[in-house]
């Protein structure tokens, strides 16, 4: 028998670092990275009609309906790759009918991350990200700047990275929050994200590796 796989949700406000940290946490221990935010990012991108309809919210910084958030990531989530290696929820869910629309498709993570990070230092984040397009990778202009200067020609921003755009999307998260935390009170561990990303990994690490000796131990003792 072995040992059933981790189920990780992850939030915070925008740019609080959930993206940065999910490719840690990937690279560690080998959990599918489902993000809301670029799951629709990629259907705008198909040029499809929930596409272009997301995308008329994400300008807004409001939250796109659930009849296309819901259904992509429980699309997703129901794919062998999530079932079989486990799975790192980002940017979902929002609010209160996404968790339970998830709830009632079977999902329960083991795991619920608040990333928490000062709004002053939200839009700094926010106005120096940069991405890029080849491999997907998150840089900042400042904190961390691109490796050679072909990367850096080719870097893009995102359309919803600017101050203005950031304060509408923070206002949106600000009034979801408590609702989506009192639904995993349980399974919630706080993290201070205002550290180097190394010391933010660090505190994530610790409780999912004591995560994975639980999952085991309660197997061993079957
Ligand atoms: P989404 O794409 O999820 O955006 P977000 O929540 O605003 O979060 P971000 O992706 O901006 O930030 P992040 O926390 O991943 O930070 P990152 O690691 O990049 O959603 C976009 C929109 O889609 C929403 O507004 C909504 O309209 C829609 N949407 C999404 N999910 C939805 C849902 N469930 N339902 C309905 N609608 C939904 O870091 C940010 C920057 O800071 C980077 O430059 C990074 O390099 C830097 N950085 C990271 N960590 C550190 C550190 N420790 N120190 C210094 N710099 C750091």
């Amino acid at each position: 028998t072995k040992v059933d796989p981790l189920k990780i949700m992850i939030s915070g406000a925008p740019a609080s670092g959930k993206g940065t940290q999910c490719e840690l946490i990937k690279n560690k221990y080998g959990l599918v990275h489902i993000a809301a935010g670029d799951l629709l990012r990629a259907e705008i991108a198909s040029g499809s009609e929930n596409g272009k309809r997301a995308k008329e919210y994400m300008e807004k910084g409001q939250l796109v309906p659930d009849a296309i958030a819901v259904m992509m990531v429980k699309d997703r989530l129901l794919q062998p790759d999530s079932r079989e290696k486990g799975w790192l929820l980002d940017g979902y869910p929002r609010s209160l009918s996404q968790a339970t629309g998830l709830r009632a498709y079977g999902f329960e993570p083991d795991l619920f991350i608040l990333l928490e990070v000062s709004e002053d230092i939200l839009v700094e984040r926010v106005v120096g990200r940069r991405l890029d397009p080849v491999t997907g990778k998150i840089y900042h202009l400042k904190y961390f700047p691109p490796e050679t200067e072909e990367i850096a020609t080719r870097l893009t921003q995102r359309f919803d990275d600017t101050e203005e755009k950031v304060k509408l999307r923070l206002h949106t998260h600000n009034q979801n929050v408590e609702t989506v935390l009192s639904l995993y009170e349980d399974i919630t561990i706080k993290v201070k994200g205002n550290a180097p990303k190394e010391d933010v990994f660090v505190q994530i690490d610790t409780a999912l590796t004591k995560l994975l000796e639980e999952k085991k131990s309660a197997l061993g003792s079957l």
